[in-house]
Protein backbone atom coordinates (compact mmCIF):
# COMPACT_ATOMS: atom_id res chain seq x y z
CA UNK A 1 0.00 0.00 0.00
CA UNK A 2 2.71 2.73 -1.48
CA UNK A 3 -0.10 5.76 -0.94
CA UNK A 4 -1.10 4.95 2.25
CA UNK A 5 -1.21 8.22 4.63
CA UNK A 6 0.78 10.22 1.77
CA UNK A 7 -0.60 13.06 0.20
CA UNK A 8 -1.01 13.34 -3.85
CA UNK A 9 -1.53 17.19 -5.12
CA UNK A 10 -2.43 17.65 -9.20
CA UNK A 11 -1.32 21.32 -10.19
CA UNK A 12 -1.72 23.12 -13.26
CA UNK A 13 -3.06 26.00 -15.35
CA UNK A 14 -6.93 26.60 -14.45
CA UNK A 15 -9.15 24.40 -17.17
CA UNK A 16 -6.53 21.65 -17.32
CA UNK A 17 -8.73 18.81 -15.88
CA UNK A 18 -7.42 18.78 -12.27
CA UNK A 19 -10.76 18.05 -10.44
CA UNK A 20 -11.90 15.51 -12.82
CA UNK A 21 -8.72 13.68 -12.82
CA UNK A 22 -8.30 13.84 -9.02
CA UNK A 23 -12.22 12.20 -8.70
CA UNK A 24 -10.86 9.54 -11.08
CA UNK A 25 -8.03 8.50 -9.86
CA UNK A 26 -9.71 8.49 -6.16
CA UNK A 27 -12.16 5.93 -7.26
CA UNK A 28 -9.67 4.07 -9.03
CA UNK A 29 -7.69 3.67 -5.62
CA UNK A 30 -10.68 2.91 -3.65
CA UNK A 31 -11.01 0.14 -5.94
CA UNK A 32 -7.57 -1.05 -4.82
CA UNK A 33 -8.20 -1.22 -1.26
CA UNK A 34 -7.32 2.67 -0.18
CA UNK A 35 -9.41 5.02 2.10
CA UNK A 36 -9.62 8.14 -0.32
CA UNK A 37 -10.04 11.49 1.05
CA UNK A 38 -10.58 14.08 -1.89
CA UNK A 39 -10.51 17.53 -1.39
CA UNK A 40 -9.85 20.62 -3.12
CA UNK A 41 -8.08 24.79 -2.75
CA UNK A 42 -9.14 27.35 -2.30
CA UNK A 43 -12.19 25.56 -0.07
CA UNK A 44 -12.58 22.15 1.00
CA UNK A 45 -13.61 23.18 4.67
CA UNK A 46 -16.90 25.53 5.45
CA UNK A 47 -14.69 28.33 6.25
CA UNK A 48 -12.50 27.83 2.97
CA UNK A 49 -15.22 27.88 0.59
CA UNK A 50 -16.91 31.03 2.28
CA UNK A 51 -13.35 32.86 1.44
CA UNK A 52 -13.44 30.94 -2.37
CA UNK A 53 -15.98 33.13 -3.15
CA UNK A 54 -14.45 36.09 -1.71
CA UNK A 55 -11.30 35.47 -4.07
CA UNK A 56 -13.13 34.43 -6.97
CA UNK A 57 -16.03 36.69 -7.07
CA UNK A 58 -16.11 39.23 -10.06
CA UNK A 59 -17.15 42.13 -7.63
CA UNK A 60 -13.86 41.67 -6.23
CA UNK A 61 -11.38 43.37 -8.57
CA UNK A 62 -9.95 45.59 -5.95
CA UNK A 63 -8.56 42.76 -4.45
CA UNK A 64 -4.90 43.55 -3.48
CA UNK A 65 -2.56 41.05 -4.35
CA UNK A 66 -1.01 40.25 -0.54
CA UNK A 67 -4.53 40.19 0.35
CA UNK A 68 -5.00 37.40 -2.21
CA UNK A 69 -2.24 35.40 -1.07
CA UNK A 70 -3.53 35.37 2.76
CA UNK A 71 -6.85 34.70 1.70
CA UNK A 72 -5.40 31.30 0.07
CA UNK A 73 -3.28 30.94 2.70
CA UNK A 74 -6.48 31.26 5.34
CA UNK A 75 -7.91 28.49 3.18
CA UNK A 76 -4.44 26.30 3.12
CA UNK A 77 -4.64 26.69 6.96
CA UNK A 78 -7.96 25.81 7.48
CA UNK A 79 -7.90 22.92 4.95
CA UNK A 80 -5.10 21.07 6.89
CA UNK A 81 -6.11 21.55 10.47
CA UNK A 82 -9.72 20.41 9.73
CA UNK A 83 -9.42 18.03 6.61
CA UNK A 84 -5.83 17.12 5.46
CA UNK A 85 -4.11 16.21 9.17
CA UNK A 86 -6.38 14.17 10.74
CA UNK A 87 -7.25 12.06 7.24
CA UNK A 88 -3.59 11.40 6.79
CA UNK A 89 -3.29 10.36 10.17
CA UNK A 90 -5.78 7.85 9.97
CA UNK A 91 -3.77 6.65 6.79
CA UNK A 92 -6.13 8.13 4.04
CA UNK A 93 -4.49 8.63 0.72
CA UNK A 94 -5.09 12.11 0.25
CA UNK A 95 -5.91 13.75 -2.91
CA UNK A 96 -6.15 17.34 -3.33
CA UNK A 97 -7.09 19.67 -6.57
CA UNK A 98 -4.20 22.56 -5.48
CA UNK A 99 -1.81 22.71 -2.75
CA UNK A 100 1.08 24.88 -1.61
CA UNK A 101 2.60 24.87 -5.90
CA UNK A 102 -0.17 27.34 -6.33
CA UNK A 103 0.19 30.09 -4.32
CA UNK A 104 4.04 30.48 -5.32
CA UNK A 105 2.91 29.91 -8.82
CA UNK A 106 0.32 32.55 -9.02
CA UNK A 107 1.13 34.88 -6.33
CA UNK A 108 4.83 34.14 -6.66
CA UNK A 109 5.26 33.74 -10.47
CA UNK A 110 1.78 35.52 -11.45
CA UNK A 111 1.42 38.62 -9.18
CA UNK A 112 4.98 38.92 -8.11
CA UNK A 113 4.91 38.86 -5.01
CA UNK A 114 8.40 37.62 -2.89
CA UNK A 115 8.65 33.87 -3.23
CA UNK A 116 10.30 33.88 0.10
CA UNK A 117 7.51 35.11 1.88
CA UNK A 118 5.44 32.93 0.18
CA UNK A 119 7.21 29.91 1.12
CA UNK A 120 7.42 31.01 4.97
CA UNK A 121 3.10 31.11 5.04
CA UNK A 122 2.85 27.99 2.96
CA UNK A 123 5.24 26.44 5.99
CA UNK A 124 3.21 28.07 9.07
CA UNK A 125 -0.14 27.09 7.10
CA UNK A 126 0.75 23.29 6.28
CA UNK A 127 2.62 22.66 9.68
CA UNK A 128 5.32 21.87 6.99
CA UNK A 129 3.88 19.40 5.53
CA UNK A 130 4.94 19.07 1.97
CA UNK A 131 3.15 17.33 -0.38
CA UNK A 132 4.67 13.41 -1.50
CA UNK A 133 3.64 13.53 -5.45
CA UNK A 134 2.75 16.43 -7.46
CA UNK A 135 1.34 15.68 -10.57
CA UNK A 136 1.22 18.58 -12.78
CA UNK A 137 -1.34 18.60 -16.03
CA UNK A 138 0.58 20.46 -18.73
CA UNK A 139 -1.69 21.97 -20.78
CA UNK A 140 0.26 25.51 -21.93
CA UNK A 141 -1.38 28.89 -21.24
CA UNK A 142 -3.66 29.16 -24.95
CA UNK A 143 -4.64 25.48 -24.84
CA UNK A 144 -6.01 26.14 -21.46
CA UNK A 145 -7.93 29.36 -22.12
CA UNK A 146 -9.17 27.88 -25.49
CA UNK A 147 -11.29 25.85 -22.62
CA UNK A 148 -12.43 29.08 -20.81
CA UNK A 149 -16.53 29.17 -20.35
CA UNK A 150 -19.16 31.94 -20.87
CA UNK A 151 -18.55 33.25 -17.15
CA UNK A 152 -15.07 33.18 -15.78
CA UNK A 153 -14.34 34.09 -12.04
CA UNK A 154 -12.41 36.81 -11.16
CA UNK A 155 -8.64 35.12 -11.57
CA UNK A 156 -9.68 33.29 -14.57
CA UNK A 157 -10.64 37.32 -16.25
CA UNK A 158 -7.36 37.73 -16.31
CA UNK A 159 -5.05 38.14 -19.87
CA UNK A 160 -2.89 35.42 -21.17
CA UNK A 161 0.49 37.06 -19.62
CA UNK A 162 -0.57 36.27 -16.22
CA UNK A 163 -0.93 32.71 -17.60
CA UNK A 164 2.26 32.64 -19.23
CA UNK A 165 3.91 33.76 -16.10
CA UNK A 166 2.46 31.48 -13.99
CA UNK A 167 3.26 28.68 -16.78
CA UNK A 168 6.96 29.25 -16.67
CA UNK A 169 6.66 29.13 -12.89
CA UNK A 170 5.02 26.32 -12.39
CA UNK A 171 8.43 24.76 -14.91
CA UNK A 172 10.64 26.22 -12.82
CA UNK A 173 8.89 25.19 -9.47
CA UNK A 174 9.04 21.48 -10.72
CA UNK A 175 12.57 21.38 -11.28
CA UNK A 176 13.03 21.77 -7.47
CA UNK A 177 10.18 19.32 -6.76
CA UNK A 178 11.56 15.78 -6.34
CA UNK A 179 7.99 14.50 -6.05
CA UNK A 180 6.60 15.20 -9.65
CA UNK A 181 4.93 13.42 -12.45
CA UNK A 182 4.02 15.44 -15.43
CA UNK A 183 1.45 14.71 -17.70
CA UNK A 184 0.40 16.01 -20.94
CA UNK A 185 -2.99 16.68 -20.82
CA UNK A 186 -4.23 18.28 -23.87
CA UNK A 187 -5.58 14.95 -24.51
CA UNK A 188 -9.40 13.53 -23.59
CA UNK A 189 -10.28 12.67 -19.98
CA UNK A 190 -9.51 8.72 -20.48
CA UNK A 191 -5.96 9.12 -22.09
CA UNK A 192 -4.55 11.59 -19.50
CA UNK A 193 -6.47 9.24 -16.47
CA UNK A 194 -4.19 6.33 -18.40
CA UNK A 195 -1.01 8.12 -18.52
CA UNK A 196 -1.30 9.13 -14.76
CA UNK A 197 -2.25 5.62 -13.88
CA UNK A 198 0.50 4.55 -16.09
CA UNK A 199 3.39 7.04 -14.47
CA UNK A 200 2.04 6.07 -10.72
CA UNK A 201 2.07 2.18 -11.33
CA UNK A 202 6.31 3.08 -12.17
CA UNK A 203 6.67 4.44 -8.72
CA UNK A 204 4.72 2.08 -6.94
CA UNK A 205 7.24 -0.88 -8.62
CA UNK A 206 9.94 0.88 -8.03
CA UNK A 207 9.16 1.51 -4.29
CA UNK A 208 8.29 -1.82 -3.68
CA UNK A 209 11.36 -3.06 -5.32
CA UNK A 210 13.21 -0.83 -2.66
CA UNK A 211 11.21 -2.78 0.01
P1 LIG B 1 -9.33 26.10 -9.14
O1 LIG B 1 -9.00 24.89 -8.37
O2 LIG B 1 -8.78 26.24 -10.51
O3 LIG B 1 -10.87 26.27 -9.21
P2 LIG B 1 -11.85 25.59 -10.24
O4 LIG B 1 -12.75 24.76 -9.38
O5 LIG B 1 -12.50 26.79 -10.88
O6 LIG B 1 -11.03 24.77 -11.18
O7 LIG B 1 -8.85 27.35 -8.24
C1 LIG B 1 -9.46 28.61 -8.29
C2 LIG B 1 -8.49 29.67 -8.67
O8 LIG B 1 -7.63 30.00 -7.58
C3 LIG B 1 -7.60 29.34 -9.84
O9 LIG B 1 -7.69 30.40 -10.76
C4 LIG B 1 -6.21 29.31 -9.24
C5 LIG B 1 -6.30 30.19 -8.04
N1 LIG B 1 -5.35 29.90 -6.95
C6 LIG B 1 -4.33 30.81 -6.66
O10 LIG B 1 -4.19 31.83 -7.35
N2 LIG B 1 -3.49 30.56 -5.61
C7 LIG B 1 -3.64 29.47 -4.80
O11 LIG B 1 -2.86 29.28 -3.83
C8 LIG B 1 -4.70 28.53 -5.09
C9 LIG B 1 -4.91 27.33 -4.24
C10 LIG B 1 -5.52 28.80 -6.19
Amino acid sequence: MVWQGKLIVFEGLDFTGKSTQARLLGEDLRKQGYEVTLTREPGGTSIGEQVRQILLSDRNHDLAALSELLLFMTCRAQLTREVIEPALAAGNVVISSRYRMSSLAYQGYGRGLDLDLIRRLNDAATHHRPSDLVIFLDVGPSDALARRGAHPDRIEQEEISFFQRIYDGYKQLLLDEPKALIVPATEDIETVAIEIRHQMQAISSAENDRV
